[in-house]
């Protein structure tokens, strides 16, 4: 199987004050596989987002190596990076992170026009995205004007425009009540089982966390556990 994400003994420190220095991950080993549907869970100040930042290539680590999909990271320059993350990756967040004042399909569109994708084809293919996550009838809607829910589906729209094969979702479901967070969790079963991308989700619910494959458990930085979720196929 193929390795989309290999991290070895990835440490991350931020330098606060004078000289002091803030280990927030030491030594993480994760290799992540192509289809794979990974949760990360761990208190509040365990690293997650930081991890998650670095998996998304949003950040360097302070040593170890970073395979992307087979490419080290280390050697880039920050336009590579962001041209990878461009077309690798989709991120979704707690706070939906939509551009304001712009509808559903510009924000949809945006990455694409980013890409290079002409607009009339861009806005079409946003249009179609908008379809799949069920987003149709408010196409032309601004953020201030939808529901939580119906924000995460237009950022999850969003994060698919530019069809990478990975997902990275920091507490996707964060800020929803269950009843739509539940209907959120679904769209990422479907992006995974229909689509194939790979998927890790960030999660501080334990239910969310079992339906994926694998679960992986930081804390003060550190990987301390990793189990098999119900969602794991074969077995
Ligand atoms: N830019 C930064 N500068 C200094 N310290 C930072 C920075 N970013 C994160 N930290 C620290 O790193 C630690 C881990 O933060 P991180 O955001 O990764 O935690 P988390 O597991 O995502 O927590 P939460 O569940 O609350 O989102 C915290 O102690 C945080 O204060
Ligand atoms: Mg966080």
């Amino acid at each position: 199987m193929k390795k989309v994400i290999e991290m070895k003994d990835i440490c991350k420190s931020f330098w606060i004050a004078d000289n002091e220095e803030l280990k927030v991950l030491k030594k993480i080993n994760l290799t992540v596989y192509e289809g794979e549907f990974v949760a990360i869970v761990g208190a509040s100040g365990s690293g997650k987002s930081t991890l998650m930042n670095i998996i998304g290539a949003l950040d360097r680590p302070t040593t170890g190596e970073y395979f992307l999909d087979g490419e080290d990271i280390a050697g880039m320059k920050d336009r590579q990076l962001s041209e990878i993350r461009n077309r690798k990756i989709g991120f979704v967040f707690q706070t939906f992170n939509l551009i304001p004042r712009t509808n559903a399909v510009k924000n949809v569109a945006l990455p694409m026009l980013y890409a290079g994708m002409p607009s009339r084809r861009a806005n079409r293919k946003a249009k179609e995205l908008l379809a799949q996550v069920d987003m149709k009838d408010r196409m032309y809607h601004n953020p201030n004007e939808l529901s939580g829910g119906q924000k995460q589906r237009v950022a999850i729209a969003r994060s698919i425009a530019n069809n990478p094969g990975i997902i990275l979702a920091d507490e996707p479901t964060g800020a929803l009540d269950s009843v739509t967070g539940r209907m959120i969790m679904d769209l990422f079963h479907r992006l995974h089982s229909q689509q194939g991308k790979t998927i890790v989700l960030i999660t501080h619910s334990p239910e969310l966390a079992q339906e994926c494959e694998r679960i992986i458990t930081l804390k003060d930085g550190v990987i301390i556990k990793e189990e098999r979720g119900l969602g794991h196929a074969s077995y």
